[in-house]
């Protein structure tokens, strides 16, 4: 597994140990590497304890899950019969398929991460009540919303979801006990590594025994999402994509500056059918397809009184500097601030105007004849936040649209791994090669 964008190596050790993989993570930053390599350490030295309690917990929750069958049995019969989950009709090719036929729609993501979680673990109590799997709830969660034959390419597996036959059950028992008894000082194997990610990035130059493997990115951001899957496509070795991006003011757009530079690998768009009509967002849009709808309908305030902050900023910085446009940031200015003086000087200062002449008195008058506007700011947040889905879900599909132009992609679609309350970048971008003849 190669794990882009890295950071201080959560998924890759995670993976690496959990699921004895070897794991090369990737970060440009120096600093992460050398945290994951810290945070590594460690980890191997608890992880033994780590595990047996997780067993225990698993256990315990097999036991509570075996109480339910019976319903869930019932939930499992009307997931099999649902088509874009297992339509039997083989792994669907480009031609094959529209866009709409295998992206998920609100109903299908919706049954992805309720129906068929519950389907998985009536798959789970199954299979791990006959032999130790080392496939997780986790893992089956996701191979249950991949179409069938898509999972097959992975398993080998010849027996629709949940109902293994003898001899697959046969076969993993064994895979299973193999995987146990070569469980050694080699095993949880994960290298975190330092690297600028690009488009043109030869993943051989930094993983010099590259094979056969598959590409993660967990929030990875801008650019580097969009770059994961162009790696995907060029490289044969890589056979599988899971990438969620975040960070979508950092993409870089083609359209976005009237710049004549279409070979370029622009964040977006990506694919043929936005280029060709020059598609553009706009940084304001992007901004917006961060924020977190799932988060506000649930109660979380949105930031209103750090945007009004930055608003009246933008004021004074227009009526007193003259300045419209500045290539410098504010950034996380707020956070730091004792007070709206402090937070405009502060910030003045970041963006290098003099505010020496700038007395307190005239900062605070221009609080004042704003402050009863406050509730028009956030009357348009709540805008912005309601429309911040369809920017993703274009953001997003301009990625999956892209691989479906790819010919050697057998399978792509988005799927909604995380419950967007706890991680607002929920969607998954995921892809399988086909195989080569
Ligand atoms: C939001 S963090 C996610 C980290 C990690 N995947 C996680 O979930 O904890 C994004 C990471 O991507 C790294 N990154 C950004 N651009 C990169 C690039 N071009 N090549 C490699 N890493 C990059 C950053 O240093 C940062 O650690």
């Amino acid at each position: 597994v190669i794990d882009i964008g890295s950071g201080k190596g959560y998924l890759s050790s995670f993976l690496s140990m959990q699921y004895n993989l070897k794991v090369y993570g990737i970060d440009s930053s120096n600093t992460n590497t050398d945290g994951a390599h810290e945070r590594n350490r460690k980890l191997k030295k608890h992880w033994r304890a780590y595990q047996s309690r997780g067993r225990a917990n698993l256990k315990s929750q097999r036991l509570e899950k075996a109480n339910d069958r019976p319903v869930e049995s019932e939930i499992k019969c009307k997931a099999i019969n649902e088509k874009p989950l297992n339509n039997g009709s083989g792994l669907q090719s480009r031609d094959q398929v529209t866009i709409q036929d295998s992206v998920p729609a609100s109903g299908f993501t919706e049954m992805a991460t309720s129906e068929t979680s519950k389907h998985t673990e009536v798959d789970l109590v199954a299979q791990t009540q006959s032999h130790e799997s080392k496939l997780s709830e986790e893992v089956l969660n996701i191979l249950n919303v991949l179409p069938a034959d898509a999972v097959e390419a992975f398993s080998s597996s010849q027996c629709n979801c949940g109902e293994l036959c003898e001899e697959e059950k046969a076969q993993r028992k064994m895979a299973s006990l193999k995987a146990k008894a070569s469980k050694s000082s080699e095993s949880n194997l994960y290298f975190p590594l330092t690297s600028c990610i690009t488009a043109e990035t030869e993943l051989s130059d930094i993983i010099t025994d590259l094979e056969d493997c598959m590409m993660v990115g967990l929030h990875t951001c801008g650019d580097l999402a969009a770059n994961t899957l162009r790696i995907f496509t060029a490289k044969p070795e890589i056979k599988a994509v899971c990438s969620v991006g975040c960070c979508y003011h950092l993409l870089s757009e083609q359209f976005e500056n009237q710049e004549d530079c279409p070979e370029e690998a622009w964040g977006f768009p990506m694919c043929q059918y936005l280029k060709d009509k020059g598609w553009c967002c706009g940084r304001n849009a992007r901004m917006s397809a961060c924020l977190a709808l799932e988060r506000v309908a649930v109660g979380q305030m949105l930031p209103t009184e750090s945007l009004f902050y930055r608003a009246v900023l933008q004021v004074i910085i227009e009526e007193i500097y003259g300045v419209t446009k500045s290539d410098r940031h504010v950034g996380k200015t707020f956070s730091k601030s004792s007070s709206f003086i402090d937070y405009v000087r502060k910030s003045l200062k970041k963006l290098e105007l003099d505010d020496s002449k700038l007395p307190d008195s005239c900062i605070m008058d221009y609080y004042e004849k704003y402050k009863h506007r406050m509730n028009e700011l956030e009357a348009f947040n709540m805008l912005k936040v309601v429309l911040a889905p369809c920017i993703e879900v274009l953001i997003l599909l301009d990625r999956l649209c892209y691989l479906k132009e790819q010919d050697n992609i057998a399978w792509s679609g988005l799927v909604k791994l995380f419950d967007p309350v706890k991680s607002p970048r929920c969607y998954a971008v995921i892809a399988l090669k086909k195989q080569p003849c």
